[in-house]
């Protein structure tokens, strides 16, 4: 019989106030300096078998909306949000198996400093630590590194493709067999297996070898999300995870077809990446309790406009406050997240940017609203008609209740129709990500 199963993911909005202003979240407002709500939610769905947990990040404050932090701050849209390393360590400290994945961005952190933090991490998580490889997008995190700006777009990406180049090095500057620690010898480490890197490119020096020792996992897990064709190309290139947003089984097909001749070109073998696309389930009781949440939430989103605009801007760099609301939209450019862009204008089509915003905070790629039985059903078709691989839970309203609910709820429905796996085959991330 086919096996049906596919991965799943959950996409952390950082080491931050998670759904601020949403009901069931407790006093997160004073609470998520500390650990354990991240903690608890991580548990849970490792008991629910997820294969990993994607920890967001940028590194300022945002002032793309109406050129101010004020909308930023005030409603806690990805302010105040911790170094997600810290979280990283503390999660694969209270987890035995399910993966750890925190974001770095490339122009951040320079690759020796990144090669050593994500190979220290895998070490103390005994292989399962991935790495959310991104460029950044902004100019002002730009500045808080010393820099005028972000490079170009596709630029970045070169810059990327080096920058793997150069960590994928270091990574490899311990061969397998390094690490004896023979008592009998004395010899803890053989030096013949240890080697320099000596990499003088275009954008980076490092010398080498790392003086952490080797990742458990030979290398982390490299998560990526790229959607423009450049960053498609990366993606294909390096990651053995692919997080994407893209509406419809037909798109999700599309774009994971074209992953995956990408792959093959670069002389890859396709299966070897697991492509998991963003979802944002309504669960309910009943299938009327789901579409009065759906309701709820609509309204929620109408009169709360601003917020979803003020996201936009933050990751498109682009001013929404100042265009008129019941107008369409017009052509717009980004040096920031162009898929998203490029998404959000092809949805709008003709609409205005209110009626834009309506479809945009329909967050996912598919509509999943109903009971956990009916949601595992669809699940489990779209999979079917777009060929894999799995799903990536973002929440707006993230909190012990939600996460119940898929932990609890609809994994279970997952389970019962051999679509989620019962129990974890590997001790390594990775293994477990590729075990089917
Ligand atoms: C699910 C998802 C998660 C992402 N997480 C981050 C993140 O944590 N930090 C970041 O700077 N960019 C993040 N991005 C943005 C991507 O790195 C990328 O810039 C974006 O998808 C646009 O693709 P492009 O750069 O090829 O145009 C994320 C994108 C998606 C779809």
């Amino acid at each position: 019989m086919k096996d049906r199963r596919f991965h799943l993911g959950w996409f952390l909005q950082g080491s931050s106030v998670q759904a601020w202003g949403e009901p069931w979240t407790g006093n997160i407002g004073q609470e998520w300096m500390q650990p354990e709500f991240f903690t608890e939610m991580t548990r849970n769905l490792e008991r629910a078998c997820f294969d990993y947990v994607l920890i967001e990040d940028s590194s300022y404050v945002g002032e793309s909306f109406g050129g101010t932090r004020d909308v930023y701050l005030r409603d806690a849209i990805a302010v105040p949000r911790q170094d997600p390393s810290v979280l990283a360590t503390i999660l694969t400290q209270k987890t035995r198996h399910i993966g750890i994945v925190p974001t770095f961005a490339t122009f951040a952190y320079p690759p020796y400093l990144l090669a050593r933090l994500v190979a220290t991490l895998d070490q103390v998580s005994n292989g399962r630590i991935g790495w959310n490889a991104v460029t950044g997008s902004s100019d002002f995190a730009a500045r808080n590194f010393g820099l005028e700006g972000l490079p170009e777009h596709d630029l970045r990406y070169d810059m990327a493709d080096e920058y793997m180049q150069v960590v994928n090095g270091l990574w490899g500057s311990w061969e397998p067999g390094a690490l004896l620690a023979d008592t009998e010898t004395g010899v803890m480490v053989d030096p013949t297996k240890v080697h320099a890197v000596n990499h003088e490119g275009r954008f980076y020096k490092s010398r080498g070898p790392l003086n952490s020792g080797p990742c458990v996992q030979g290398r982390p897990v490299i998560a990526q999300a790229g959607g423009s064709p450049r960053g498609r190309q990366f993606a294909a290139q390096h990651a053995d995870t692919i997080v994407a947003s893209i509406k419809g089984t037909a798109g999700m097909k599309a774009y994971r077809d074209d992953i995956r001749a990408r792959m093959a070109a670069a002389g890859r073998d396709p299966d070897s990446c697991k492509v998991l696309f963003l979802i944002s389930p309504i669960i309910g009781d009943t299938e009327a309790e789901a579409w009065s949440r759906k309701k709820r939430r609509d309204e929620h989103n109408a009169a709360h406009l601003h917020l979803r605009m003020a996201h936009l801007s933050k990751i498109t760099n682009i001013d929404f406050s100042a265009l008129p609301l019941d107008e369409p939209l017009g052509k717009l450019t980004t040096n920031g997240h162009q898929q998203s862009l490029d998404e959000f204008l092809k949805r709008a089509g003709n609409k205005t940017l209110r009626e834009a915003m309506a479809i945009y905070n329909e967050a996912g790629s598919l509509q999943l609203i109903g009971t956990p039985e009916q949601i595992a059903d669809r699940m489990g078709e779209a999979m079917d008609e777009v060929g894999g691989d799995g799903f990536l839970f973002s929440l707006p309203d993230t909190s012990r209740r939600s996460v119940a609910e898929v932990a609890d709820g609809l994994v279970p429905a997952l389970q019962k129709r051999g679509l989620m796996r019962r129990n974890y085959a590997h001790d390594h991330f990775r293994d477990n990500l590729l075990a089917f």
